[in-house]
């Protein structure tokens, strides 16, 4: 996905559209530029690489108030600096910048555009020379504008520039998150919130198929068939110091760090007077209609999903299937009479995720999104919303909204078994106390975990992660954070399947981090372990306190047996940081990633 920033009003826009490019980098960062208006026309500045690198090639002595900006996360064509936003028309009388796919760009090429030049392999251009076409026919610019955004089939967020009116942006929006901000004679454009917060924090959701004409005066929210809308700003939560790295070196580990205050702030947010544990009573009552329930996410959030699942069927004795997103759409399975689906989702973005909400709402389902963004689209477009309260996450690698995602979803299943009468035979928010100390004694040992990702995995171009029952589950999500960070090729494994043909991967020195904190399953994991070391394997078995023998490399401090997930993840997202910082990586900005992906 691609981050879009737009300021109109009585200040160079220049330094406000750059740092806020610097806020949106980690939604995608392989080009960027910016385009600045002033009486003399439209100065358009982009660049291949990062925020940085632009800077380099804009020319300070280029005043303007009105500009748009773009930082890249490539779909359609390389990132290159001819593929970087802004895309001008033909006599460059438009420039705009895009988040998102037009799934029908070549058809539209085909129609509309025969004989048009295209400077760039980017679906956006496509849109800019439409554009003008529409305006070469003698509509406006704003009716241009309408006319192609109608022809377009996908996603789109844009932020538009008319050299001929130096006091508009033109704005759009579909599937793709755009919000705009409200100032004291200026009016600002942003693809999410933190970029704006420089100077605003009044924002206004906009809504799919609306367009916005945006001046430093007034901003009009349309449908595409061009009524106005009236809607209310909000005032966004985000604190600025919240999006700051503060005296860490990378927001990841200020975000692992986290992790223990983030318990406490989510034990705190659903918390009763009386000291119980609440959850909406309309999502309750979700839960218990459901005959079974179908857990849709990507990436660590359906790793979440896997341990959200023995959570609920545990807890609340209620059947789950857990679904990769991407699949789910095109390989659905029979569904149950009164299904229940919920979208774990840290951005609320994702568009693989997304894809499937509108696919069961037209089936008329009921759906709950569990998100850190209040008000993303998968918060907005779902019946109920459950909030993770563990602040912005930035790195790309997800960390602390990952075990907030578990801490929530047992607060979820604990309250769900409640309704429904079932004891549970420990008490939810006193065993995620000692979850958030375990996690500080965790982030305190930060020299062993180092010591362990220097042992293991400085040289290795492989490495295995294996467990059993949870720790199965956990270790799929350490595989992910060690290969999405270090660019290891990392797997994760259940214990016993190994043997079923991966073995055959196994060389000696081979890396094997395994993890025992299910006592019933302890014994087979650690034969599982012996058989790797017979060929050669190089083993760290990570294990829980009271399961702990004298060769594992680290003993977790002991939690409840169900809620291991959340403690022990914290040395494998630990050992992941450090393996990529011995590597010279990217940790917050890991190469060909983007922090939400808003494309299918
Ligand atoms: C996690 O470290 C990755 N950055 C990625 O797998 C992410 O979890 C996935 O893209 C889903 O994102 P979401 O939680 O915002 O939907």
């Amino acid at each position: 996905m691609c981050g879009i920033v737009g300021y109109i009003g009585r200040n160079d826009a220049k330094e406000i559209l750059l740092k806020g490019l610097e806020k949106l980098e980690y939604r995608g960062y392989d080009s960027a530029g910016i385009a600045v208006q002033n009486n003399e026309g439209i100065h358009v500045f982009k660049e291949k690489g990062r925020i940085a690198d632009l800077r380099s090639v804009v020319d300070d002595n280029v005043l303007g108030n009105t500009g748009i900006g773009h930082t890249r996360w490539a779909t359609h064509g390389v990132p290159s600096k001819v593929n970087a936003h802004p895309h001008q028309s033909t006599t460059e009388r438009l420039t705009l910048v895009h988040n998102g796919v037009i799934e029908n760009y070549s058809i539209l090429k085909r129609e509309y555009l025969e004989g048009v030049q295209l400077k760039s392999e980017t679906d956006t251009e496509v849109i800019v020379q439409l554009l003008e076409k529409f305006v070469n026919e003698g509509n406006s610019v704003e009716d241009a504008f309408r006319q192609t955004l109608t022809l377009l089939k996908g996603s789109y967020a844009i932020a538009l520039l008319d050299k001929e009116n130096d006091e508009t942006i033109f704005v759009a929006k579909n599937k793709s998150p755009l919000l705009v901000g409200l100032g004291e004679e200026f009016n600002v454009v942003a693809s999410d919130a933190m970029a704006m917060l420089q100077v605003t924090d009044q924002f206004v959701e906009l809504m799919d198929k609306e367009m916005v004409i945006v001046t430093k005066e007034k901003v009009t929210i349309k449908t595409l068939e061009g009524t106005v809308v009236e809607r209310d700003p909000y005032t966004a939560e985000l604190d600025a110091s919240d999006i700051e790295k503060g005296t860490y070196p990378h927001y990841m580990l200020k975000e692992i760090d986290e992790q223990p205050a983030v318990m406490r702030k989510i034990v705190q947010s659903y918390r009763n007077d009386d000291g119980s544990l609440s959850v909406d009573e309309d999502i309750i009552g979700a839960m218990n209609e459901a005959d079974r329930i179908y857990i849709i996410a990507a990436g660590t959030s359906y790793h979440a999903g896997l341990v959200g699942k023995q959570f609920i069927e545990k807890m609340a004795k209620i059947p789950v299937e857990v679904h990769v997103a991407s699949e789910f759409s095109y390989n659905m399975p029979i569904l149950s009479e009164k299904p229940l689906f919920i979208f774990i989702s840290q951005s609320g973005e994702t568009a693989d995720s997304r894809a499937v909400l509108v696919q069961i709402k037209e089936f008329g389902y009921k759906a709950l999104t569990v998100t850190n963004v209040p008000g993303s689209t998968l918060s907005r477009e779902a019946d109920y919303t459950l909030l993770l309260h563990a602040g912005p996450e930035i790195a790309v690698a997800s960390t602390k909204a990952y075990t907030a995602q578990l801490a929530v979803l047992a607060i979820l299943a604990s309250v769900t078994a409640a309704s429904k009468g079932i004891e549970i035979d420990f008490d939810l928010t006193q065993e995620l106390g000692i979850v958030a100390n375990a996690m500080d004694v965790l982030c305190d040992a930060k020299e062993e975990f180092e010591e362990i990702a220097r042992n293991f995995l400085s040289t290795t171009r492989n490495c295995f992660f294996i467990g059993r029952a949870l720790d199965y589950y956990v270790g799929l999500e350490g595989s992910l954070k060690l290969k999405e960070i270090s660019y290891i090729q990392a797997e994760g494994f259940a214990g016993g399947e190994l043997k079923h043909g991966t073995i055959a991967l196994i060389e000696e020195g081979t890396p094997i981090i395994a993890i025992s904190t299910q006592e019933h399953v302890n014994l087979s994991i650690r034969g599982n372990v012996k058989e790797v070391v017979a060929r050669g394997a190089n083993p760290c078995i990570i294990s829980m306190k009271g399961l702990n023998e004298e060769e594992d490399s680290f003993v977790l401090p002991e939690v409840h047996e169900l809620l291991t997930p959340l403690v022990s993840v914290v040395p494998l997202q630990l050992i992941s940081y450090y393996a990529a910082l011995h590597r010279d990586c990217d940790v917050d900005k890991p190469r060909n990633l983007a922090k939400s992906v808003t494309v299918e």
